[in-house]
């Protein structure tokens, strides 16, 4: 075994975007962040479209190449004895066929962390990191409601091998530093007022976790009720919330004073809510706010877990089951705070992928 650790000098970071995607730019930048989170100090590449972007540590005009499988596995040969080897991360499926392609042609190397299942052929990559409930279509349950000729395309077809690194909820941005700078950014706006503060977070209905206005009108009920026991109530909306449903929250608190409803206006409050919160109230339909608001550490009740079904059902179920999220009642009281492990998946896989290479002799 060579005794030289080999350092890795670059990361790819792979978002080809599936059609629709709304600005793909401040996406793109808060997958980044997602990502740099677990590799501070890297170099990397990205992807957006077709286009390869460069992004050295301190250069200012990323390169522009072309998102091509050939020419990153030829640069990954030819720098790799004086720049060491190439890191390259993909999420989504639009990335799969690139990603395993550079692994395919470069095997020696790069080292491919795909994020997202892939549903198949795990072997062509060095690492796969995704949610533990991407495998409920292999339970028994599961099994049990996919009809038998589709479960080739929406199931991983094994169970988790050696190379799979599974997560509790999605990765995400907001460690520890993201929301103590978060807490110093929103500090005029958020500090001063009273407590406990409660955010309430709605996403909008989705394919297997569908409701209609009645959860709205529901949701205003209990926010009522519990209202007593709240300094202030924050409230924010996603792009996916229907109108509908924002118009019966806007109706119901638009004037009160110890409500404010961000109105999509200036900057997202976001990152600013994670960091300040006591308490988090959140629509199940949100995987990405779910696992961010749970490694906060911090209170969380869900609404709406009852609409979910299939693996979100069961990702619903493992929050549960872990303690971390609670769900919403209309009876809390918000003085009242409880504690649970926080997720902490992001920083974790990042672990794993450190192992991973290390096992090759390879470091960051
Ligand atoms: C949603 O759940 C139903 C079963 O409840 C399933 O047939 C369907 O494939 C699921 N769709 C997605 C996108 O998960
Ligand atoms: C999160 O995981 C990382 C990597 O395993 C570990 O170093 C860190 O202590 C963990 N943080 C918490 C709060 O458990």
């Amino acid at each position: 075994m060579g005794s030289r650790v080999q350092r890795i000098r670059a990361l790819v970071w792979f978002v080809l975007w599936a059609s629709g995607v709304v600005n793909p730019s401040t996406v793109l930048l808060g997958q980044e962040e997602e990502l740099m989170s677990g590799f501070t100090g890297f170099h990397f590449l990205s992807i957006e479209k077709s286009c390869l972007f460069l992004l050295k540590e301190q250069a200012s005009h990323p390169d522009v190449l072309e998102a091509d499988a050939k020419q990153i596995a030829e640069m990954a040969r030819q720098t790799f004895d004086t720049d060491g080897p190439l890191l390259v991360v993909a999420s989504g499926r639009d990335t799969i066929p690139v990603s395993s392609a550079i692994k395919h042609l470069a095997p020696e190397n790069v080292f491919v962390v795909q994020i997202q299942h892939p549903r198949s052929h795990l072997n062509r990559f060095d690492l796969v990191i995704t949610p533990l409930h991407d495998y409920y279509p292999l339970t028994p349950e599961g099994q049990g409601q996919i009809p038998w000729f589709l479960r080739r395309w929406i199931t991983p077809r094994e169970p988790p091998g050696s190379n799979v690194v599974l997560t509790v909820g999605a990765l995400h941005q907001a460690d520890f530093t993201a929301l103590r700078n978060a807490a110093s950014a929103w500090h005029a706006e958020l500090a001063p007022l009273p407590r406990p503060l409660l955010v309430v977070n709605i996403g909008g209905p989705a394919r297997n976790c569908s409701y209609g206005v009645d959860l709205g009108k529901r949701l205003a009920a209990m926010l009522q009720n519990v209202l007593w026991s709240c300094g202030c109530v924050r409230i924010s909306f996603s792009r996916r919330t229907p109108e509908k449903l924002s118009r019966i929250l806007m109706k119901e608190f638009g004037t009160n004073p110890k409500v404010y409803i961000w109105d999509g206006e200036g900057c997202n409050p976001h990152m600013g809510h994670l960091a300040c919160a006591d308490a988090f109230v959140i629509t199940a339909d949100s995987v990405s706010m779910l696992s961010e608001a749970c490694s906060t550490g911090k209170p969380v009740y869900v609404i709406g877990a009852e609409h979910c079904t299939w693996k979100f059902a069961d990702f619903q179920n493992s929050l549960q089951e872990r303690g971390v999220v609670r769900p919403f009642t209309g009876k809390e009281d918000m003085f009242k705070s409880w504690s649970y492990t926080p997720l902490n998946d992001t920083a974790e896989a990042a672990s794993r992928v450190k192992m991973a290479l290390a096992e090759r002799g390879w470091s960051i």
